[in-house]
């Protein structure tokens, strides 16, 4: 087998700071306060078990937990940002909220926001349930118009009014290139901003390069993560694709032949020691040989 990797794969820059302002928290907290997220600090399994092993508790609505809480208590708002009432509503239950928004989801809502003000209609490209479109959407007064694919925009009236378009960070490239087309016809008066993360950007071509030179793709990370879900998605397009969270889904890797080639990628929520892993799976239950030009590169 000849394994290789993509050339962007793991943790990105919010993750990785998301992760460090948890792990500081932790440190010099020292167990006096109880440390909250709002959702999992990010989407895999392995992670939140992590944190969940340090004393970490995620609560999904900040009314779950009132009766249980003190004042002073931890709040950690994760890398896909939260609506602006969640900000509001956690200052009045008398938490100290630790703001680790990725900062390119925090311009986002920047963005929206003062379109809003100035009487600008938002339209978000993204998934209607994803918690960062919904956090986005809570920086107009949830005023916006959630749309996801080109049959949306198809179905769109023309208009002269003022629009600001804005994608979520890790939508599809392609489809967005195509909605931005379409969009531009339907609207004289529009603003579009690209704020498709370079992070996504870089792994999604990553992908697409890669898993044309393969006969097999394993895509590794979490099975809620939106970016690896789109990654398989992806390399689906060219190879034979396996999404997996951990080694343990690697259940038969006699399957590879040995000229099998293998790519391995991983979401942006996948931290590199599931990855090495994998890769030390493979190894030792198979003859490997590793590409050269193979890197983990955030
Ligand atoms: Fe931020 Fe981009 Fe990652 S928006 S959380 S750096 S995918």
């Amino acid at each position: 087998m000849i394994v290789q990797i993509a050339k962007h794969s793991g943790f990105c820059y919010g993750v990785k700071r998301a992760v460090q302002i948890l792990d500081d928290l932790i440190e010099s907290n020292n167990g006096q306060k109880k440390v909250f997220t709002l959702g999992p600090i990010i989407h895999n399994n392995q992670v939140t078990e992590y944190y969940e092993e340090k004393g970490v508790k995620i609560i999904e609505k900040l009314t779950d937990f009132v009766d249980n809480r003190v004042d002073g208590d931890r709040l950690v708002i994760r890398s896909h940002g939260a609506p602006k009432f969640v900000y509001d509503l956690a200052e009045a239950q008398g938490f100290v909220v630790y703001d680790a928004t990725c900062p390119y989801v925090k311009k986002i809502q920047n963005t929206v926001s003062s379109y809003h003000l100035k009487g600008y209609n938002i339209i978000i490209v993204g998934d209607m349930n994803h918690p960062e479109v919904l956090g986005i959407n809570g920086w107009c007064d949830e005023s916006a118009t959630i749309m996801n694919n080109l049959h949306d925009v198809e179905n769109m009236k023309p208009s002269d009014e003022p629009f600001c378009i804005v994608a979520q960070t890790t939508f599809n490239l392609s489809t967005w290139d195509q909605m931005i087309d379409l969009f531009s016809k339907k609207l004289s008066n529009v603003i579009i901003n690209n704020t498709i993360c370079l992070a996504t950007e870089q792994r999604q071509n990553a992908c697409v390069e890669l898993s044309k030179s393969v006969d097999f793709m394993i895509v590794i990370g979490g099975k809620h993560s939106s970016n690896t879900r789109k990654l398989v998605e992806i390399c689906s397009k060219n190879a034979t694709t396996i999404h997996i969270e951990t080694k343990d889904d690697l259940v038969d890797v006699s399957m590879f032949k040995s000229d099998t080639k293998i790519g391995i990628a991983a979401g942006a929520s996948t931290p590199d020691w599931i990855v090495e892993s994998v890769i030390l799976k493979i190894e030792n239950e198979g003859e490997v040989f590793f590409d050269g030009k193979s890197q983990f590169n955030g």
